[in-house]
């Protein structure tokens, strides 16, 4: 398992600013990214997970990401089963404020206890920190403009409407 591997696990439903900014400086600390698109059970789904990985994988491109960055997802079990799948020592998050801290620490916890992989948190740029996944879902589901807050493919997506299927 590598200290240089990384896995950014995610909902991504859909992929934001704020995600792609985490990705983005990831790549850059870690010879190899593998950015996770993990049903999370909690939460009700906008986008099925197959539309997640292509928005992801579009965005990944045009947006200005340097380095090895895989996209995938996962649904056979932990989130640390996959790391230790692809020899990953560290999962990586953005923080954006008190809330994420106390959701992200007790996952952090029993993810080292599970299998002694690690949690790095990365502090948002400033621009994207507000930003949420389902603020995004809530204003697209009203007709608003959600093009400030996600990515350009993501926003192309979701003014087509094709969202819907
Ligand atoms: O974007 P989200 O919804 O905040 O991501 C949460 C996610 C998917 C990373 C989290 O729910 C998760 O890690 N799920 C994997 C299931 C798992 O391994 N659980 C046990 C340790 S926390």
């Amino acid at each position: 398992m590598s200290s240089r591997i990384a896995v950014v696990p995610g909902s991504f439903d859909p992929p934001t600013l704020g995600h792609l900014d985490v990705i983005r400086r990831a790549a850059a600390l870690y010879d190899q990214l593998h950015v996770l698109v993990v049903h999370n059970p909690g939460k009700e789904a906008m986008l099925p997970i197959a539309q997640r990985l292509s928005l992801l994988e579009q965005s990944i491109e045009e947006g200005d990401v340097e380095g090895d960055v895989t996209v995938a997802s996962w649904s056979m079990g932990l989130l640390v089963d996959y790391a230790t799948d692809v020899g990953a020592g560290v999962l990586v998050k953005g923080i954006r404020s008190q809330i994420d801290v106390a959701y992200e620490t007790p996952m952090a916890i029993v993810n080292r206890h599970l299998a002694h992989v690690e949690t790095v948190f990365l502090l948002p740029d400033p621009a994207h920190a507000l930003v949420s996944s389902s603020l995004v879902r809530q204003v697209a589901s009203l007709g608003g403009d959600v093009s400030p807050f996600v990515p350009a493919p993501v926003a192309r997506f979701l003014d087509t409407g094709s969202r819907d299927i």
